[in-house]
């Protein structure tokens, strides 16, 4: 086991990769009342881990992530007689740690919480950094708080029952944390990319722990996102255009953002094409897709709603090497060049 700690203004976060959802108890503060939340299908899988505690359970997907959602687990720990002194848990992936954060971070004005990650995607990206919230208005994200958890256990053991689409989906942001800010864990991914995909234990450690570490120091910098954690939507701004236009699974729709985003790092001079091909085929090694058979005209719209837009131009993350990411602000009408020129078959 290894543990990461993320110190923000005001709160430290322990994230302990390795760590057994069956050890929970030693890290819930002592004779605290605990309340778990959790999706049906956590429920089911790991009942025992569960076994003992209070259980709010949730209805999964995304489609939840709602206040609906909120307000059913407000209704349940008044039931439970949750008071200012109860810890909260949330076990599952990047929705219910999301849900988990925001909920106890506003009843009672504030509860302490912790979670047990239970995909790689919330491993190496959704548990580590604070944003707690839901979905409002179909669009996501809109309503949350910043809060740091006081830990995170990574349980490697539980990517086993994982589906292996959403584990791929997760390895997209294992990439991005490489391609962005870490060329040595972008190369230990080309050597080892056989032996991830084989759920080698200690390979995987190492690929949520660079990222964990990645993440926690960027945010630890620049936890309310106002310049280095931007770098972290490296392929989202194209990502979320595809995600939309083509209702494909955020890993897959990322895998060909960043694609988009190192061709379109080409075509400003920043990289060669040689480090975008090795993306590509990194890319393509861990079975993601890297192009989009759509009509530029219908991407280039969608990337002008996306809500980072900042005027008549948007904040692009490009990189100028493997593992060093550069933020540009680029005209809308110089976007609309780049992707024509990008061809995206
Ligand atoms: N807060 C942040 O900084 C941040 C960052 C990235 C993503 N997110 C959010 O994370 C969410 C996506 O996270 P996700 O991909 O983990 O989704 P998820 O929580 O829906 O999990 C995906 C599916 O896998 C199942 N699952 C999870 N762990 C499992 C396991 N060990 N065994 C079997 N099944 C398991 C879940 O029940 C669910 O059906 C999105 O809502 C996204 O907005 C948040
Ligand atoms: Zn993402």
């Amino acid at each position: 086991m290894e543990k990461v700690v993320l110190n923000t203004a005001g709160a430290v976060s322990n994230i302990l990769i390795g760590e057994s959802v069956y050890n929970l108890a030693k890290y819930i503060p002592a004779n605290q009342k605990t309340i778990i939340i959790t999706d049906d299908n956590i429920a089911k899988l790991y009942a025992k881990a569960i076994e003992g505690f209070d259980v709010i359970v949730i209805p999964q997907g995304e489609n939840n992530k709602t206040l609906a959602t909120i307000d059913l687990i407000m209704g349940k720990l008044v039931e439970f007689e949750a008071d200012r002194s109860t810890f909260i848990v949330g076990i599952g992936g990047g929705i219910v740690s999301d849900i988990t954060g925001f909920a106890a971070s506003i009843y009672m004005r504030g509860l302490n919480f912790g979670f047990v990650t239970t995909s790689l995607l919330s491993m190496v990206d959704a548990s580590v950094g604070g944003k707690n919230g839901v979905n409002y208005g179909g669009f996501k994200n809109m309503v949350g708080v910043f809060n740091q958890p006081q830990f995170v256990i990574c349980d490697i053991e539980m990517l086993k029952t994982l589906d292996r689409e959403e584990f791929i989906g997760g390895m997209a942001e294992v990439i991005k944390h490489g391609a962005i800010k870490d060329k040595a864990l972008f190369e230990f991914l080309e050597n080892n990319y056989n032996a991830i995909l084989k759920y080698d234990k200690d390979a995987i450690h190492r690929c949520i722990k660079d990222s964990v570490e990645i993440k926690a120091n960027v945010v630890s910098q620049d936890e309310r996102e106002k310049g280095e954690r931007r770098k972290l939507n490296f392929g989202h701004t194209f990502g979320h255009a595809i995600e939309k236009l083509t209702m494909m699974p955020h890993g897959k729709a990322v895998a060909i953002g960043m694609n988009m985003a190192a061709a379109a790092s080409v075509l400003l001079g920043h990289l060669s094409q040689n480090e975008a091909l090795r993306l590509k085929k990194l890319t393509e090694n861990f079975l993601l897709p890297t192009y989009l058979d759509a009509d530029s005209n219908a991407l280039f719209n969608a990337m002008k709603k996306d809500k980072k837009r900042d005027g008549a131009s948007l904040h692009l993350v490009l990189l100028d090497s493997i593992g060093h990411a550069i933020i540009e602000n680029v005209e809308y009408k110089k976007l609309e060049e780049i992707i024509h020129d990008m061809r995206l078959a």
